[in-house]
């Protein structure tokens, strides 16, 4: 059984990183140890109860490296939502803030198809401000939302409150 506390001693906090005053969880010892991006992938994977999902979605560019390999896991599709302008395709966009600044993340217009069951998956919930975008976006497309994975939650931001009444899972939690 992957262990939570093996993955949470492995996060770095990085302070005054990207701005003075922020507590940067660094997530990158955990990518670069076989086994830990392993476990982290699996808890990820456990968060989705043995659901039928039809497309994990991540969210550029941290929340990739994992729901890519949870959507392989799964035998399910990958969906990126994106940050403004990367997109190709006919896009729907959504303004948001973040805990360090504000942007603008699109999702295609196709690549979820009404009813379609997606598990949503990033790296962090902070303020939830991202998350809460992308689903805002999916919500749009008619998915229908099983789950909201995160690897780390800052609790103490509160951010799950704007995540309304999706099930939500965080790996980590810190308080
Ligand atoms: C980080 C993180 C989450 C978001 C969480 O992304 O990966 O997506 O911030 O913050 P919030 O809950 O306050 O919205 P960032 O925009 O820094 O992009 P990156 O993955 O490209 O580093
Ligand atoms: N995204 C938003 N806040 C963050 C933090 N404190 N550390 C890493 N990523 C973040």
């Amino acid at each position: 059984m992957p262990s939570a506390d093996t993955l949470r001693a492995a996060i770095r906090d990085v302070v005054d990183f990207p701005k003075p005053g922020i507590v940067f969880k660094d997530i990158t010892p955990v990518l670069s140890d076989g086994a830990l991006f392993r476990d982290a992938i699996t808890l990820i994977c456990d968060s989705a109860g043995g659901q039928k999902i039809d497309k994990v979605v991540g969210i550029d560019a941290r929340g990739f490296i994992f729901a890519a390999a949870v959507a392989d896991r799964l035998g399910a599709g990958f969906v990126p939502v994106r940050k403004k302008g990367k997109l190709p395709w006919k896009t729907r966009q959504k303004a948001y803030s973040l805990e360090y600044g504000e942007s603008v993340v699109e999702l295609h217009e196709d690549a979820v198809a009404p009813g379609e069951s997606v598990l949503l998956v990033d790296d962090l919930l902070a303020t939830g401000g991202t998350a809460g975008a992308a689903l805002e976006l999916l919500d749009q497309l008619g998915a229908k939302v099983v789950g909201v994975t995160f690897l780390i939650e800052l609790a103490f931001l509160g951010g799950r409150k704007m995540l309304g009444d999706h099930k939500v899972v965080s790996i980590l939690i810190f308080n």
